[in-house]
């Protein structure tokens, strides 16, 4: 996963790079495995404090965790838990390629964990396929196919994840879609373009306010 994660790492922070984190000092990174992502959003964000949330065994795995290895210990916590259980507290939360592992019904527990901990206006940037039509061919569809063969997942269109967030007590703001990354010699696309709550451009991500039970912006 680590191999991989890296790669996405750079497609997530180009997705990122124009939103804005001066409002966010502490961010969780769900399912965030060795804590790349989290290292590459604390390279780019100086002010930011990370956690990343794992299984226990996956953020017992000292050798392969990247925050030590970065030297960014002092800004990232890796935490062991269950995020269908809690999370902890954060400005904004981080959900790279983890919606997609999980059933509707699933993911809405997820993320009303992440509703309930939120702290203020918080956000939360989702990473993952936007399946497109049914005309388009789209490599999405055949992971698709493995996410159901392997488990409750499953890939999701634009509609869906809106739906899936807002029934969850998220507000979707737009979906940007997909994109090719022709800079990636992959056959995989990059991660999904979805926007909920306030202002960013192209990217992998959701953001949300959400405050005891009232949208805001
Ligand atoms: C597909 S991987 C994505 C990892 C990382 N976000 C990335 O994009 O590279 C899903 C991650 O969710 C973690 N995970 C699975 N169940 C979990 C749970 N109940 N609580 C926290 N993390 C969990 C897995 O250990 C794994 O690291």
């Amino acid at each position: 996963m680590t191999s991989y994660s890296a790669v996405e790492t750079q497609w997530a922070l180009t997705a990122l790079a124009n939103e804005d984190f001066s409002q966010i000092h502490t961010l969780c990174d769900v399912g965030g495995g060795h804590g790349h992502l989290a290292c590459g959003l604390l390279n780019a964000y100086p002010h930011l404090q990370a956690t990343v949330l794992d299984l226990p065994g996956v953020v017992g795995e000292t050798d392969q965790l990247w925050a030590p290895k970065l030297g960014l210990s002092d800004r990232c916590r890796y935490l062991g838990g269950d995020m269908f259980h809690e999370v902890p507290p954060a400005d904004a939360y981080v959900l790279k390629s983890v919606l997609h592992d999980w059933s509707d019904d699933e993911c809405m527990r997820i993320l009303a964990n992440l509703r309930r901990a939120v702290v203020g206006a918080g956000r939360v940037f989702a990473a993952d396929f936007v399946v497109p039509g049914p005309e388009e061919p789209h490599f999405s569809k055949l992971f698709d196919i493995h996410m159901m063969l392997v488990g409750t997942g499953r890939e999701r269109t634009a509609a869906e994840f809106a739906e899936l967030m807002g029934a969850a007590g998220w507000r979707y703001a737009c979906g940007t879609g997909y994109r090719t990354l022709s800079t990636v010699s992959s056959p995989r696309l990059p991660p999904l373009v979805l926007r909920f709550g306030s202002a960013w451009s192209i990217g992998s991500v959701v953001c949300t306010r959400y405050r005891k039970g009232l949208w805001r912006r």
